[in-house]
C-alpha cells in the first residue's frame, strides 16, 4: 500500500499572508499524523514564502512521523539539513520567480555536483531522493548520482486535459516507474495530484509513497484538515 506525505506548505502559506503565529504548522502536522497520514513533507524555499527554519525544527522534534524536507540543491540548504536531519530530503529545482515546483530537477546536467551533495546527506543518515520529470534518462541519472529515491513529477499528468493527453502523460509515469524500480530506486511520486486523479498513480506498481499537499490543504477548508486527509489515506490505499 503506497504511503501517504502530507505537504503542508499550505498551511505557513496562510500564515505568512499575516506573518503572525497561526495557523500553525506543527498543529497541521500534529492532525495529519492523528488522520493516518504516514509522513509530513515541507518545502523550505530559498525566498522563505511558507515554510521557515523553525516550522522545520520544531516539526521534526516534535512530531513522531517522518519528515521529508523538500529542498534545493544547494550547499547552505545540505548544511541545514546536516543539523536538523529530517528522515528524508528530496533534492528540487527552485526558480524564485515560479508558482510552485514547476519541474522535475534535470539530475542528468548535474551528475558529479549531485553526487557530492547526495554523499553529505547520506552520511547524516538521511534517505535522499530527487523529484525528476517521468523521463528515463533522469531516474537513471538520480540512480547515477547514487539518490536512494526518486519522486516523479506528476505535474503534467494531473494538469493533462482529455483522456488521450492524460493516457500519455500516465504511460511516461509507468515505464519512469519500472525502470527506477529496476535500478533498485524507491519510487514516490508527487504535485498536482487530487481526489480524482490520485488512484491511478498509487497503483503503478511498486510505487512507494504520494506526496500531496494543495488539493489536501484547499479541501481542508470544507471538511476540516483531518477528514480531508482520511479522504486520501482512502484513495491511495490500494
Ligand atoms: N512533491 C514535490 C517534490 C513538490 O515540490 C510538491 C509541491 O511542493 C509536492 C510533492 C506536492 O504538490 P501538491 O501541493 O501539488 O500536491
Amino acid at each position: 500500500m503506497p504511503r501517504l506525505g502530507v505537504n503542508i506548505d499550505h498551511i505557513a502559506t496562510v500564515r505568512q499572508a499575516r506573518k503572525g503565529d497561526f495557523p500553525d504548522p506543527l498543529q497541521a502536522a500534529g492532525t495529519v499524523k492523528k488522520a493516518g497520514a504516514d509522513g509530513i513533507t515541507v518545502h523550505l524555499r530559498e525566498d522563505r514564502r511558507h515554510i521557515q527554519e523553525k516550522d522545520v525544527r520544531a516539526i521534526r522534534r516534535k512530531v513522531r512521523l517522518p519528515l521529508n524536507l523538500e529542498m534545493a540543491a544547494t550547499s547552505a540548504m545540505v548544511a541545514f539539513a546536516r543539523k536538523v536531519r529530517p528522515q528524508e530530503a528530496c533534492l528540487v529545482p527552485e526558480r524564485r520567480e515560479e508558482l510552485t515546483t514547476e519541474g522535475g530537477l534535470d539530475a542528468a546536467s548535474r551528475v558529479p555536483d549531485l553526487k557530492k551533495k547526495i554523499l553529505a546527506l547520506k552520511k547524516a543518515e538521511i534517505l535522499v531522493s530527487i523529484f525528476v520529470d517521468p523521463s528515463i534518462r533522469q531516474v537513471r541519472a538520480a540512480a547515477l548520482a547514487g539518490a536512494d529515491c526518486v519522486e516523479l513529477h506528476t505535474g503534467r499528468y494531473a494538469d493533462s486535459k482529455g483522456k488521450a493527453a492524460q493516457r500519455r502523460e500516465f504511460a511516461k509515469l509507468a515505464a519512469a516507474g519500472k525502470e527506477a524500480r529496476r535500478l533498485g530506486l524507491i519510487l514516490n511520486a508527487g504535485h498536482g495530484l487530487g481526489y480524482g486523479n490520485v488512484r491511478r498513480v498509487a497503483r503503478i506498481p511498486g510505487m512507494n509513497g504520494l506526496n500531496i499537499g494543495f488539493s489536501i490543504v484547499s479541501r481542508a477548508l470544507f471538511t476540516g484538515l483531518e477528514r480531508a486527509v482520511r479522504d486520501m489515506k482512502a484513495l491511495v490505499k490500494i
